[in-house]
């Protein structure tokens, strides 16, 4: 098992926060015009059922954690539904591309952070009516101390959100796997030649080594859900898509190939009652 160590022999942990910094330092403002697969309308809805789901959950205005927020992907909409938020993100860069995306009503509802999600957690002593990731543990050097960290920050009943991470070893038959790699090369010239054509500069290097996960092949969800269990969660609902740089190319991914490559998950922590009731995994 992981522990939250601020120490580590193992000099790749700086070098992936580094290459994290200097990736996201270049993303800023144009993160989301950069990554249409988060906001095109396949994925958009995807998005608003997810939150719907989760905000029914959270307690009515309280305090959610948006770590790894990023440009606000899921601090705004949540913002907007009432809530009070504290988004947190090791990028100066995404923080002011936040900040400058707040809406006026809502600055006093919204704490900003600038720091590491490890260090933030082993700071942080206020208990959270809910918690947000989304597309933040593959970054990670070490998901798995991270996810234990959250769940203990939140109170009993408040809902947890992990949402759009690369899911490891998805099991597509060998046919669908073809189709499935044919239509994600079409749906990448199309993007690339997009990028090219609005004058976006690519960043292909600078991910190299700051998704750190994709290099085992994304997140375990099996492990992940052990991990989950054993800090106190229940699971309550897992969806596994595809998620593609277009809407359309998602819609024949998800509705004709059914090849996901991308996962989502909410969960709860158990109440005392509920823990008392047995082993959880
Ligand atoms: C793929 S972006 C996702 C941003 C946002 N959550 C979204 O879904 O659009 C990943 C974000 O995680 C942040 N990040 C990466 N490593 C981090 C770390 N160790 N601690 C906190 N944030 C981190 C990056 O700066 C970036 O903003």
């Amino acid at each position: 098992m992981t522990t939250l160590s601020p120490t580590t022999n193992d000099p790749n942990r700086e070098k992936i926060l580094n290459a994290n910094r200097a990736a996201h330092a270049r993303e800023g403002t144009l993160y989301l015009a950069r990554h249409p697969e988060q906001s095109n309308f396949y994925q958009t809805r995807l998005r608003s059922k997810a939150l719907d789901e989760f905000s029914k959950m959270a307690l009515p205005g309280g305090n959610l954690l948006d770590l790894g927020c990023g440009t606000g992907y899921l601090t705004l909409p949540l913002l907007e539904r009432g809530f009070q938020m504290t988004a947190v993100d090791l990028s100066p860069a995404m923080i002011e591309a936040l900040a400058a995306r707040l809406p006026k009503d809502k600055l006093t509802d919204c704490r900003l952070r600038v720091e590491e999600a490890g260090d933030f957690l082993r700071r942080e002593e206020a208990l959270y009516d809910g918690a947000t990731l989304s597309a933040l543990l593959h970054h990670l050097y070490d998901y798995e101390e991270v996810i234990e960290a959250i769940c203990a920050r939140l109170k009993p009943g408040a809902p947890l959100l992990i949402y759009f991470e690369p899911l490891k070893d998805a099991g597509h038959s060998p046919a669908a796997h073809k189709l499935h790699r044919a239509l994600a090369a079409l749906d990448e010239t199309v993007y690339r030649l997009e990028m090219r054509w609005r004058g976006i500069p690519l960043l292909d290097e600078e991910y190299v080594w700051a998704d750190y996960q994709r290099r085992f092949g994304g997140i375990d969800f099996n492990r992940l859900e052990t991990i989950l269990k054993k800090s106190g969660m229940e699971i309550l609902r897992v969806e596994k898509f595809c998620a593609r740089r277009y809407g359309w190319a998602s819609w024949i991914a998800n509705r004709i190939l059914k090849t996901p490559n991308t996962f989502s998950l909410l969960a709860r922590r158990a109440t005392p009652g509920q823990r008392d009731a047995g082993p959880s995994g």
